[in-house]
């Protein structure tokens, strides 16, 4: 089985299909989805998916670095007072994000701290977004990494060096999604280097698809995609890449799988 550890499952562009788009990914044995909240305005379409697919979905909390604008405070009580209920699995997505809007990175920066720290203390996972912001993000976690801080930096495009850097930090693993399937990304020449022990699968769904879906609406099945790129790229079976992801998956997550009788 396949765990896509992150995908938006709950946006409107699945408003009108999301039980298809569910089957088409169980039918392909992706098991086991996490969302990541984006903010508030998300908050109660991914909690009614959760409730839909309480075996299958399982809910993070966090405010996504695009969504720090002026009321950022508001946001992080909301963040706060739903991390310690105890019914998420993780804080995400959190980061910083540079690409479309430099304003508010002090706020980001902030907010992104203030988001570890809420983490370390509820022992949860973080779900690092970096879009232009490899240095900034560094300084962060470079400043606040110890022995109670892990979690997985999604989507990595990051070089060799970058890929290090993440390994050395001791508790986090390397998200991979639709650009390891992207001509001329140059990421799969990267990730020939990087053991598979570190690595965990995602879509970041409806965003980002693979090839040959490049250009359309993303969605969990096309995780397939993504792992048989990598397969070929570690010259693994299939299942082999399967059974590690999950595994790393299942080790970030904390997932106790029920054993047999
Ligand atoms: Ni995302």
């Amino acid at each position: 089985m396949f765990v896509d550890t992150h995908t938006h499952l709950f946006l409107e562009q699945f408003s009108d299909d999301i039980d298809t788009v569910m089957l088409r990914a169980i039918e392909r044995d992706i098991q086991r989805f996490y969302l990541p909240n984006i903010d508030i305005s998300t908050f109660d379409d991914m909690m009614g998916l959760v409730r839909k697919y309480p075996d299958n979905v399982m809910p993070l909390i966090g405010l996504h670095p695009c969504s720090v604008k002026e009321n950022y405070e508001h946001e992080l009580a909301f963040v706060d007072e739903k991390a310690r209920s105890g019914e998420f699995f993780g804080i995400g997505e959190i980061g910083i994000d540079l690409y479309w809007d430099k304003s508010f990175l002090s706020a980001q920066q902030e907010s992104f701290a203030r988001q570890i720290e809420l983490a370390k203390e509820l022992a949860l996972p973080i779900i690092i977004h970096c879009r232009e912001a490899f240095d900034e993000i560094f300084e962060v976690v470079d400043g606040l990494n110890d022995d109670a801080l892990f979690g997985i930096f999604h989507c990595f495009t990051g070089d060799l060096a970058q890929a290090n850097r993440i390994i050395d930090y001791g508790g986090f693993k390397i998200g991979l999604g639709g650009v390891l399937t992207f001509k001329n990304s140059g990421l799969d020449k990267t990730i020939a280097d990087v053991p598979l022990e570190h690595l965990v699968l995602e879509t970041d769904a409806p965003y980002l698809a693979p090839v040959p879906y490049r250009g359309k609406r993303n969605e969990s099945s096309y995780l397939i995609e993504v792992a048989s790129k990598l397969a070929k790229i570690k010259g693994v079976t299939l299942e082999r890449v399967a059974e590690i992801t999950t595994d790393n998956a299942n080790e970030v997550f904390k997932f106790e799988a029920t054993k047999p009788q």
